[in-house]
């Protein structure tokens, strides 16, 4: 499967040129929207620039450690219960402590990057294989992507080529990405498809699509959407899209969305294959 990269301006709507069925493309590197726009998105909270500049990295942080002390908590209740039957199944118990173990080290990995990013160090990164990296995030998500029953399909390519990147912080861009597509197929009656794809759509780009069958982006949402604090869901923190675009930035790419409202959404990161500036 070959994926140009999306060229339209933020929020417009684009003709596809295979099909003329218009769509929007978003690209977050040219999302002007400012924190205090992206906050009175959400009503009721309005709140001051400066308030919202020291909200950032707080948010930031409780969403990205939020996400594996979650499940590390779900996995700990797990082993209990297998522990607590009239017969207990080790083998289970087993699973779940090797599944907390492995969690509370993304959780101490992603406070180590946090960390490091608070104090200005370059960028740890090393060689990553594609189909490993998500890999690595589906099995993270694979939790939610069951319990929505979302089908899941996987299109990497055999010929890919490596990257030089953060593993712990692509690999949370992408489970940020899959949980989004799984939250918004979650409950829908027709059918809910996320594919997850890459390729390399010129020698210098790899890219990694996440594309999902569900509501798509409404055009009133388009313009904020990778604005921190932009959430439509109740309990949403609106910080997801904005730390995947941090991410992508910080590895010298960039994240876009094109979606059809109505019929899904497609997230594209397009990450440089040539190492930049400031790699460790
Ligand atoms: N795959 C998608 N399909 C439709 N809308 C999406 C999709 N991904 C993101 N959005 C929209 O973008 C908004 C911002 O997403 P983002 O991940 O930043 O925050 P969130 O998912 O609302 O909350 P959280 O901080 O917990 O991730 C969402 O509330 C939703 O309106
Ligand atoms: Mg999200």
């Amino acid at each position: 499967m070959t994926h140009a990269p999306f060229e339209a301006p933020v929020g417009t709507q684009a003709v596809d040129a295979k099909d003329g069925v218009p769509r929007l493309k978003i690209d977050a590197g040219r999302c002007r929207q400012t924190l205090a726009i992206s906050r009175r998105a959400r009503p009721g909270q309005a709140g001051s620039d400066r308030a919202i500049a020291t909200e950032e990295p707080t948010a930031a942080i409780a969403h990205e450690v939020g996400q594996p002390l979650t499940a590390l908590l779900l996995h700990a209740e797990a082993g209990l219960r297998w522990l607590n039957r009239p017969t207990p199944v080790l083998e289970e118990v087993r699973q779940s402590l090797e599944a907390i173990l492995s969690e509370g080290r993304r959780a101490n990995e992603i406070l180590k990057l946090i960390r490091a990013s608070l104090a200005r160090a370059p960028l740890r990164r090393e060689t990553l294989t594609i189909p490993a990296l998500v890999e690595s995030a589906i099995a993270i998500s694979r939790p939610a992507i069951t319990s929505s029953e979302v089908d899941l399909h996987l299109d990497l390519g055999p010929t890919l080529p490596t990257i030089r990147g953060n593993a712990v912080q692509l690999q949370q861009l992408l489970v940020n990405l899959i949980l989004n597509a799984t939250q918004a197929m979650s409950g829908q009656k027709t059918c809910r498809r996320l594919t997850v794809s890459a390729c390399q759509p010129d020698p210098d780009t790899l890219a990694i699509a996440v594309s999902d069958t569900g509501p798509g982006i409404a055009p009133e949402s388009a313009e904020c959407v990778f604005a921190p604090f932009f959430t439509t869901k109740r309990d949403g923190m609106g910080m997801g899209l904005a730390i995947c675009r941090m991410a992508a930035e910080a590895h010298g790419g960039r994240i876009a969305v094109e979606s059809l409202p109505g019929a899904g959404a497609t997230f594209q990161l397009l990450l440089p294959l040539c190492a930049k500036a400031g790699s460790v």
